[in-house]
């Protein structure tokens, strides 16, 4: 055998194998599988309850005749004296009617008559012979040869004395004087069975051919839904329509079906948000370009424009690149976010020399505000962190308190801690969050008030950042808010780092 040919039936075995993976040839098989058998199983017991039955009623039929013929054969006393016509000719008679031959054996084992008259005089040594001289009735046999094709059977000749007991009184007793041994044919029962074999077949062939279309067409109906699954995916693949599927005609199908649309939900919703922030990038982008583009044309319009003018226009012009730089600062911070999701820089870190560093960083800002900013550490906090994202955070929210704040507001940052957890709160006097914005802050670019935050300057992306950094920790964020009083952010955050 070569390579090539090994090769070949390599690549031939895979096929039968993936046949064998389909549901459908499986159901196909189980079901022309169970139909095959079962025709068989009938078929066999069919013929075997046959044969069985018409053995027993041959042998009773011809244990009836014997008997009678055993009769006969003591009125003519045949034993003694064979030359009796009438008994030889019911002999014959019983020979013929069973295609068979008949023995007559008296006492001594000797054949006395053959129908055959091949073994007549000889002595015959048979078992079941001996058994019934033996026991007369009781000793009654009959042995089925199917191989050969005949019914033996024993019959006693029984002749009826009259003797005397012990007290003198006369009884009757019953005497086996010989034995008929009868051979009967069964050949046409064997000829009955093969007709019937062959009737059998044909009507088998026939149902056998009726299972395997019905095996092909059940096969194909039961499993039609799937197919309808995997078109209308395809569909959806394709781009054909987006709508949910249904195919409710099993369990199977509708939980496959559901799972399905409920993936299919979510990945529009991905599908959305991802649009919507594209959308929301290019125009903040946009925005500082436009204004940039505005104060370049003005000053082209003007070609003797004051210095003082230029001046002027060029320093909107570098606020405006600054603008653009924060923007794409904040949001190359956001994708390191999301990348980096996994890889946090954990260290044990004191956490009050953290909150006061932010602070510090931040006083300036305050001060230009007219804002009070204190600091209230109820217990000393270390804790397994990542401090560069956790400052960052907390750095966004303590800047957001004070930047929507009012004139002479305050500012409060409060740390505390469990066994378990560390919390940084941060309260202000501020404008607050309308209740139906709270859970919106944490979205990217968004603002509540465009034209006010367009003026404190901001782009919407710094709690959204805050937001993943604490998730990252497996952290919370709370917010609670009283419009027009202040708001306060709870930051709870757990000692230690779980990976
Ligand atoms: N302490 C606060 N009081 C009142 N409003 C707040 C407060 N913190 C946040 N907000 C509102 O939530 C919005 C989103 O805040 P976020 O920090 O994400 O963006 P931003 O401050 O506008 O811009 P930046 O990206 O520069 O931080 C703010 O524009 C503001 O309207
Ligand atoms: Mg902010």
């Amino acid at each position: 055998m070569n390579l090539k040919s090994v090769f070949s039936e390599i690549i031939h075995k895979l096929k039968i194998v993936n046949i064998f993976r389909s549901l459908r040839a499986r159901i196909f098989i189980l079901i022309f599988v169970t139909g095959f058998i079962s025709c068989q199983v009938v078929h066999f017991a069919i013929i075997e309850t046959y044969e069985g039955r018409a053995v027993a009623v041959r042998t009773t039929e011809a244990q009836t005749q014997a008997r009678i013929l055993a009769d006969h054969l003591i009125t003519y006393g045949y034993l003694q004296d064979t030359s009796s016509e009438i008994v030889g000719a019911e002999l014959d008679m019983l020979a013929n009617l069973y295609d068979g031959r008949v023995m007559i054996i008296d006492d001594n084992l000797k054949i006395i008559k053959d129908t055959y008259g091949i073994s007549e005089k000889k002595t015959i040594i048979s078992e079941e012979v001996v058994k019934c001289l033996k026991q007369g009735d009781n000793g009654t046999t009959s042995v089925y040869d199917a191989n050969n094709g005949y019914i033996e059977i024993t019959t006693p000749i029984t002749q009826t004395r009259i003797t005397e007991d012990e007290s003198g009184n006369e009884v009757e007793v019953e005497e086996v004087v010989g034995v008929i041994l009868t051979s009967v044919s069964t050949d046409n029962i064997s000829t009955t069975l093969d007709i019937l074999n062959q009737n059998a077949s044909s009507i088998e062939l026939i149902i056998i051919i009726v299972i395997f279309m019905f095996s092909l067409f059940a096969a194909n109906i039961l499993l039609k839904p799937f197919d309808r699954i995997t078109n209308a995916i395809n569909d959806i693949k394709a781009g054909f329509t987006n709508e949910d599927i249904s195919v409710p005609d099993y369990l199977e199908t509708e939980h496959i079906v559901t799972a399905f649309n409920q993936l299919q939900s979510r990945m529009k919703t991905l599908d959305e948000s991802r649009q919507e922030f594209v959308s929301n990038v290019s125009h903040e982008l946009k925005t500082p370009i436009t204004s940039m583009k505005v104060l370049a044309d003005t000053l082209v319009a003007q070609p003797d424009a004051p210095i003082e003018m230029y001046q002027d226009f060029m320093q909107d012009i570098s606020k405006e690149v600054d603008r653009e730089a924060t923007i794409i600062d904040d949001l190359l911070s956001l994708v390191k976010m999301d990348k980096t999701a996994a890889q946090l820089n954990i260290s044990t870190v004191d956490v009050n020399e953290m909150t006061e560093i932010i602070l510090k960083r931040l006083r300036p800002i305050a001060r230009k505000n007219n804002i009070e900013l204190t600091f209230d550490s109820r217990r000393p906090v270390t804790a397994e962190i990542d401090e560069v994202k956790l400052s960052l955070a907390i750095m966004n929210i303590v800047e957001n308190a004070i930047k929507y704040n009012k004139e002479q507001g305050w500012v409060k940052v409060i740390l505390d801690a469990d066994h378990q957890f560390f919390t940084i709160t941060i309260s202000d006097s501020g404008v607050g969050i309308p209740e139906d914005s709270t859970d919106l802050i944490f979205n990217r670019f968004y603002r509540v008030d465009k034209s006010r935050s367009r003026e404190i300057g901001g782009t919407g992306l710094g709690l959204s950042i805050t937001k993943s950094a604490i998730l990252m920790h497996r952290g919370s964020i709370d917010v609670d808010s009283v419009l027009g009083e202040g708001t306060t952010f709870t930051v709870t955050i757990p000692l230690s780092y779980a990976k």
